[in-house]
């Protein structure tokens, strides 16, 4: 008998609950009745505002589920100073909230309504690398379904911090990060999930950007992960973001006047140098070089050592190496015209072995001419002539003397003279091997910064 009434009491307990469970299931359910003819009525949708503060579940053991999804419209900038890339994105969330239902059939079809964000709770996604304040405008609607599901999208201008490698710069890749994830509510209460696919979200961004300033967009990749902050686990969603940058900018304003600079400067080698005018041509050559650079500098990123002022330095000094050899084949050229110093044995035979056929044959009979004499054991004594002259001859081998003398000066004026040349030919030697030194060294360093940009 205890056992039936107990029997009994559970039955009706079930009952009771049974009811309420109904009941409640029912007071979720918006009366929307009149929305088509009056308007939407305020009243309706008052228990569902007045819970806002709350995230909204019925089981509070039940996480809500975010999806997320964003376009990215455009890369305003990025910074290597600061290490920071601005873009500007919408984005997209996407959940569902239990206390809004309406059967749309007693409402004229209505199925989905915009209703005041301020109004509703809203899951505070934010972005880890967020490095400023948000600028999101207020006063944003969302759209809500009938069956509870709500759309939130909001501009956002992001500056997010981002590592940034500019050693390729102008033609960089660069790699940043925008994860995703609820800033209080931990894995148990929010899971994040994707809305679209990463490759849609990839082509549709990248159509927008399109022909839209210095970055191209090249991919978005995606990953899953979860954040774990003191014991807490947070859920994340990580979005890889690789741009590149349009080199034609730079390569028309930095690229293309250095190289004109660079072929001006190697071509000014066939300028004669015995003329006057190679040094100051050089000169001013360099000069136009480092006006270049002033005026460039700030197109150049502001930290780092990129690749390119590697470049600019080096062709600076490939300028100044080649003013300081156009200085020294002139100094050569002076000193060898004026006061020539006794030419040494092996260099006269590196001259002669050096010299192309054809020199060596305009040579050949001037050194006939001359004899014995001009034999390079002799070349060096350039004070011979001054002993022979402070001789005091005889008065009567005076004029003998006098024809002899003549001669032998004469003689002498001419080994004098194929000294100079002899000198002469072997600065022009230095200057045509130190051109090639140059060249050599100029196409070795140019080609080595080329493999070091296309890799
Ligand atoms: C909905 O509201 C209208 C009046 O606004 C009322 O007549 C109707 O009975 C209500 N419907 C339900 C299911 O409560
Ligand atoms: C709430 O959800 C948890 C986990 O899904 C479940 O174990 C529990 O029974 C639910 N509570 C109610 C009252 O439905
Ligand atoms: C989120 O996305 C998943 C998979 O695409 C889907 O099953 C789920 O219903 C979505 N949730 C919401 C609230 O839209
Ligand atoms: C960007 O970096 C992430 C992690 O370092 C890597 O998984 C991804 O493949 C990179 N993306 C590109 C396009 O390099």
């Amino acid at each position: 008998m205890e056992r039936g009434w107990l029997h009994g009491e559970g039955f009706l307990l079930c009952l009771i609950l049974h009811l309420l469970l109904q009941g409640r299931a029912d007071i979720f359910t918006i009366n929307c009745s009149g929305f088509d003819q009056h308007g939407v009525d305020p009243a309706a949708f008052q228990a569902v505002f007045d819970r806002k503060a709350f995230r909204p579940v019925i089981n509070y053991s039940i996480p809500t589920h975010v999806n997320i999804s964003f376009t990215l419209s455009a890369i305003l900038e990025v910074n290597a100073q600061l290490q920071l890339m601005t873009s500007f994105l919408w984005l997209n969330v996407i959940w569902y909230n239990p206390f809004i239902r309406w059967n749309p059939e007693e409402c004229g079809g209505i199925s989905k309504l915009s209703i005041a964000t301020e109004n509703l709770w809203l899951p505070d996604i934010f972005i880890n690398e967020f490095m400023d304040v948000d600028q999101t405008p207020r006063g944003l609607m969302a759209y809500v379904t009938s069956e509870g599901h709500i759309r939130y999208d909001k501009p956002m201008k992001v500056t997010s911090i981002c590592n940034l490698d500019i050693f390729y710069f102008p033609f960089d890749e660069q790699n940043c990060t925008l994860s995703f994830s609820s800033f209080l509510y931990t894995v148990e209460n929010m899971v994040l999930g994707m809305e679209k696919e990463v490759q849609e979200i990839s082509n549709i961004s990248q159509n927008l950007i399109q022909n839209k300033g210095e970055w191209i967009l090249l991919d978005i990749h995606q990953s899953t992960t979860e954040m774990t902050v003191d014991n807490s686990q947070y859920d994340q969603i990580t979005f890889y973001v690789a741009i590149r940058r349009r080199p034609f900018l730079y390569i028309i304003n930095l690229l293309v006047p250095s190289s004109f600079l660079m072929v001006i400067d190697a071509l000014s080698f066939f300028l004669p140098a015995e003329s006057e005018n190679r040094a100051p041509f050089k000169m001013t050559l360099l000069l136009g070089y480092n006006v270049f650079l002033l005026m460039m500098n700030d197109l150049l990123p502001d930290t780092g050592t990129p690749l390119i002022s590697v470049y600019f330095a080096l062709c600076l000094s490939l300028m100044v190496l080649s003013l300081l050899e156009t200085v020294f084949i002139t100094y050569l050229l002076h000193l060898v015209t004026t006061q020539p110093p006794p030419m040494p044995r092996w260099l006269y035979s590196l001259l002669l072995h050096c010299t192309s056929p054809r020199e060596r044959r305009l040579t050949a009979p001037q050194k006939g001419n001359k004899g014995l004499r001009l034999t390079p054991i002799q070349l060096p004594g350039l004070k011979e002539p001054m002993e022979l002259v402070g001789k005091v001859p005889g008065p009567q081998e005076a004029e003998l003397n006098g024809l002899r003398e003549s001669t032998r000066t004469r003689q002498e004026d001419e080994a004098h003279k194929h000294l100079v040349s002899l000198w002469v030919q072997f600065s022009y030697m230095m200057d045509t091997l130190l051109f090639r030194l140059y060249l050599l060294f100029m196409v070795t360093s140019i080609i080595t910064v080329m493999v070091l940009w296309s890799t």
